[in-house]
């Protein structure tokens, strides 16, 4: 069976559960893995058997990246076959209901679909850095990926199932998201280099998908407009140079070595 894994990912929480994925399906079938990107047109889709699609929960929806992405394909003449999956730091909502939705419209059927709960991106540089949660996968990951993993291997005798069931509080996280949304653009806009920390190693160009950082002397210049706030740049940069309030400066960074002991409890 040829598989497809197509992920977005900011700090590496969707990622790593895409790489879980992966290590448990490449068993047993020819597994591609793939962050999103234009490459992975319809005519591509086409030739796997089903796809799998990983992405981080912003604002109780998918994100940008994802959305955009999705919405560029042409709707499929013939249904294709899904898998979904979010990671989420605290409250998911509706994310993976809206993604189902927006399937839909490309005649790409939902077969199952789970929500991971992951360390919080964002909460661990604006909240705060002391609740251990806050840095951790939930406990049930394994399970999770278990009966997901069990289900993929079985998706030839399953029939997509019903839209993810609307969750009913979702009323209420809309009454505060416009505030909520409103923080981050302030956040976003306000996004750049400390020059005394950068050393001009533009991996933050490099990561940047969308090319929210361009190659500058001295230091890489932010452009705005193309930024969703995924934190990846943030997260990633080596000497912590990126920043967006003087609250996050000191907060730990979910960076290469954070990623890697994380990989080590979890996978033992
Ligand atoms: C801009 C932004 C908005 C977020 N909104 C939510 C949210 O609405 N609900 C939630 O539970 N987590 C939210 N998070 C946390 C992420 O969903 C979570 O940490 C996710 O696992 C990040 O995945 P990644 O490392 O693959 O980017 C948000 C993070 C960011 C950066």
């Amino acid at each position: 069976m040829k598989i497809l894994i197509l992920y977005h990912s900011g700090a590496g929480n969707t990622k790593l559960v895409s790489e879980i994925l992966l290590n448990r399906l490449k068993q047993t079938h020819q597994v591609e893995i793939s962050h999103v990107k234009k490459e992975y047109e319809n005519t591509r889709l086409q030739q796997f058997d089903l796809l799998i699609f990983g992405f981080p929960t912003h604002h109780a929806a998918p994100t940008l990246t994802m959305t955009e992405y999705i919405n560029r394909l042409n709707k499929f003449d013939q249904p294709i076959k899904s898998f979904i999956f979010t990671t989420y730091g605290l409250y998911p909502g509706n994310s993976l209901r809206i993604m189902a939705k927006l399937l839909q419209t490309k005649n790409i059927k939902v077969i199952d679909y789970e929500e991971f709960k992951a360390p919080a991106t964002d909460g661990v540089l604006l909240f705060t850095d002391k609740l251990k949660f806050m840095f951790e996968f939930e406990k049930k990951l394994q399970e999770k990926i278990n009966r997901f993993v069990a289900q993929i291997e079985n998706f030839q005798n399953l029939t997509p199932k019903k839209l993810p069931p609307y969750k009913w509080y979702e009323p209420l996280n809309n009454l505060v998201k416009p505030l909520g949304m409103k923080y981050y653009e302030k956040l976003k806009s306000q996004m750049h280099i400390d020059p005394d920390l950068c050393t001009n190693c533009n991996l933050c160009v490099t990561v940047c998908d969308r090319s929210a950082w361009q190659s500058g002397n001295p230091i890489p210049e932010f452009v705005l407009d193309n930024c969703e706030f995924c934190l990846e740049c943030v997260h990633k940069c080596p000497t912590q140079a990126i920043i967006f309030s003087d609250f996050m400066k000191d907060k730990p960074r979910l960076n290469k070595r954070f990623y890697h002991n994380l990989k080590k409890t979890i996978m033992k």
